[in-house]
């Protein structure tokens, strides 16, 4: 029986919407749980909302409204965001729901009675965006370290929790569990934290300055301090204490965080756990910052990226892969929308889709779509060779997944996509076709083929569940039997032969980023309209999640396209036309035909510059009149904002031949 698997997000706090950094730590804990559940174990995925405290109400006091309607709408924002990015979550939770306000007054009480909870009269220097006290050593310059403000200082008497009765033990704990935190580094920063004495902890709040919050069950006129009510969020959605879901899933818990809030969750949270007497989860992951063009994220700069705008510019699973695959778990990363199309283009359009389209276009060519049958004996060491080179990769991914290791999990992956068009090249399908004893080798190398695509979209199934869809449906793979798990997806030969099979389509669209459409800089941050009304017209986005970009004409079929009687022409002639400076009189040989076309490309070339080439024409377009001139026909050119470049031929051919 395998461990159950029970992973987290931070609740995000409703003061501002979703961003870019909110999507990366969702994302991540999305990924980590499908993957565990292609493992075969039992998982649940928690995220939600933190919805208390100061910040909250001086965000709803701006806006003229109670908090808790304020935390109603912004909670919505996450909640609604999520499935746009295929976010698999099993449960939303938000402070504010009843279940978890009743069992954060249940913790309070227990380890109120136990003794850890004091009464005391406080002074300190009080931060109210990181809604902490701070000591003078934490501040940089007087101030604090997150906000850049000077703390207020405040004078009252509250409740506070013993922490530093636990700090040994903690230490002990951490020096014990050499994975407790992750990566070493931030294990190391706790560590050195806790070199220096622990504080007790400031956990309450009195009305008379702060009522929204959940009342101490020993003290009706103060709250809770927000992160003491925070926190306790991982054990109440799971139905703490008795729960199935807690008796199963904790103390399994892995959290996911930033290195912005590791002290509450690799100090704070151990030492409650243990003062309430409830097992300590079990481990903390900590990532870097999303920096934008090298600077910092933050709404005074105005460049807070705004993931409504990406999910419906480049789509969901193209962003999925780019955070996935851009930044290293545990540093800090820069995101650039530069090079995001570089990546949308290199890896994902070049190299996944042509090999996608490749090796799909060249089975309905030579199989006509339905999957051969392999006669025996045609095997031989390049199959070897490939069967391998995708064992080694599923063990590979699966390492690199299990110690979240996303960037080198999915590099693993490309790196058999490399193998797969070696492949391609090496058995040369094309010269196999054309000898009629090679069938069976034929056979054997596209079988092979589609199996190592069927492979790529097993693995990439937890990064690109739409594209992993889409892939399936076209290798008529029934995900159930053949991809649920990884060691199904290591079974080679689950397509069967005598499957029909589609015909391919795009995975992604190369992005033209000489389009001024996709220089959209002053799109993708934030705007204070309804986040869901972007101007931006949406990528148009089919059932199986295949993106095309707005601009694209609609689609046509393979008939419509075989209608255009495309042919090789020599010019022999060219003239301006007088009083149209952009049209040029085109004298071309069509084989044994002599024609006259007109076409737009006087800016760009003069008439000697064209005489003598062979270009490409639409031979059956019906003749037009153009500034008094007959065209019979039209020539291909790549028409850019600034010049006009001819489709030309690249060996000298007879004229007239088709081009197909
Ligand atoms: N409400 C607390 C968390 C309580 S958990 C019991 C909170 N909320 S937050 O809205 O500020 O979210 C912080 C988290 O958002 C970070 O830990 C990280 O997961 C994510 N990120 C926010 N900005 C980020 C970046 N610039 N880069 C990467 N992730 C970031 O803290």
């Amino acid at each position: 029986m395998t461990t159950p698997f029970y992973i987290t997000t931070p609740i995000y706090y409703v003061n501002a919407k979703p961003h870019l950094g909110h999507l990366y730590t969702t994302v991540s804990a999305d990924v980590a749980k499908r993957f565990h559940t292609m493992l075969g174990e039992d998982t649940f995925f928690l995220t939600g909302t933190d919805e208390h405290g100061d910040k909250i109400v001086k965000a709803a006091e701006k806006q003229d409204i109670t908090p808790k309607a304020y935390a109603d709408q912004i909670s919505k924002l996450f909640s609604d965001l999520w499935p746009d990015f295929n976010i698999d979550n099993n449960h939303f939770i938000r402070t504010t729901d009843a279940g978890h306000i009743a069992v954060v007054k249940q913790i309070l009480q227990k380890i109120f009675d136990s003794g850890d909870i004091y009464f005391s009269e406080y002074e300190g220097l009080y931060c109210v965006g990181c809604e902490r006290f701070y000591t003078e050593r934490e501040l940089v310059n007087g101030k604090c370290p997150d906000h850049e403000t000077e703390p207020e200082i405040i004078k009252e008497s509250n409740y506070f929790f013993k922490m530093s009765r636990y700090q040994k033990w903690l230490i002990d704990h951490i020096t014990k569990n050499p994975d407790f935190i992750q990566p070493e580094r931030y294990r190391n920063e706790t560590l050195a934290f806790l070199r220096e004495p622990l504080e007790d902890l400031c956990i309450s709040r009195p009305k008379s300055r702060l009522e929204w919050g959940i009342t101490l069950p020993f003290d009706e006129n103060y709250v809770t301090y927000v992160w003491f009510d925070a926190l306790i969020n991982y054990i109440s959605a799971l139905g703490f204490p008795d729960s199935d879901n807690f008796k199963k899933f904790w103390p399994q818990a892995r959290h996911i965080v930033a290195k912005d809030i590791l002290k509450p969750h690799g100090i704070f949270w151990p030492i409650m756990l243990k003062a309430a007497g409830i097992e300590i989860y079990n481990h903390l992951y900590v990532h870097g910052y999303w920096n934008i063009d090298e600077s910092k994220m933050s709404k005074s700069l105005g460049n807070v990226v705004d993931p409504y705008f990406l999910q419906s510019t480049y789509g969901a699973d193209a962003i999925r892969f780019f955070l996935m695959r851009e930044m290293v778990f545990g540093l800090d990363s820069n995101f650039s929308e530069t090079t995001l199309i570089e990546r949308i283009n290199t890896d994902l359009a070049n190299d996944l889709g042509n090999l996608f389209s490749r090796v799909l276009a060249m089975f309905h060519k030579y199989f006509n779509g339905t999957v051969p049958e392999i006669a025996p004996g045609v095997r031989n060491g390049e199959q070897a060779d490939l069967f391998e080179d995708a064992q080694n990769t599923i063990k590979e991914f699966k390492d690199e997944m299990q110690s979240l290791k996303f960037h080198k999990a999915i590099a693993s992956i490309w790196n058999f996509i490399s193998k797969m068009n070696k492949y391609v090249v090496t058995t040369a399908p094309w010269e196999l076709a054309k000898d009629e004893s090679q069938k069976d080798r034929l056979a054997d190398v596209i079988f092979n083929l589609l199996e190592g695509l069927r492979v790529i979209a097993g693995l990439i199934l937890p990064i690109m569940p739409q594209t992993s869809l889409t892939m399936q449906k076209h290798l008529e793979i029934n995900a159930e039997n053949a991809l649920s798990t990884i060691d199904r997806i290591a079974q080679w030969g689950s397509i069967e032969a005598g499957t029909c099979l589609p015909k391919p389509v795009t995975l992604f669209p190369r992005i033209d980023t000489k389009n001024p459409k996709n220089k959209s800089r002053k799109n993708i941050n934030q705007s204070k309209k309804d986040p869901k009304k972007t101007d931006q017209t949406p990528a148009k986005q089919d059932d199986s999640g295949i993106k095309s970009l707005p601009d694209l004409k609609p689609e046509i079929t393979f008939e419509e396209v075989l209608k255009l009687d495309l042919r090789v022409a020599t010019v022999i002639h060219a003239e301006k036309i007088p009083k149209a400076n952009k049209l040029l009189k085109l004298e071309v040989e069509l084989g044994e035909e002599k024609r006259t076309i007109v076409a737009g490309i006087a800016k760009s070339y003069s008439p000697d510059d064209i005489c003598g080439k062979q270009i490409i024409v639409v031979a059956n377009l019906k003749p037009a009149k153009l500034m008094g001139v007959q065209s019979q026909g039209m020539l291909l050119a790549a028409v850019g904002d600034d010049a006009t470049t001819i489709a030309t031929i690249e060996k000298s051919v007879p004229s007239g031949i088709p081009v197909k």
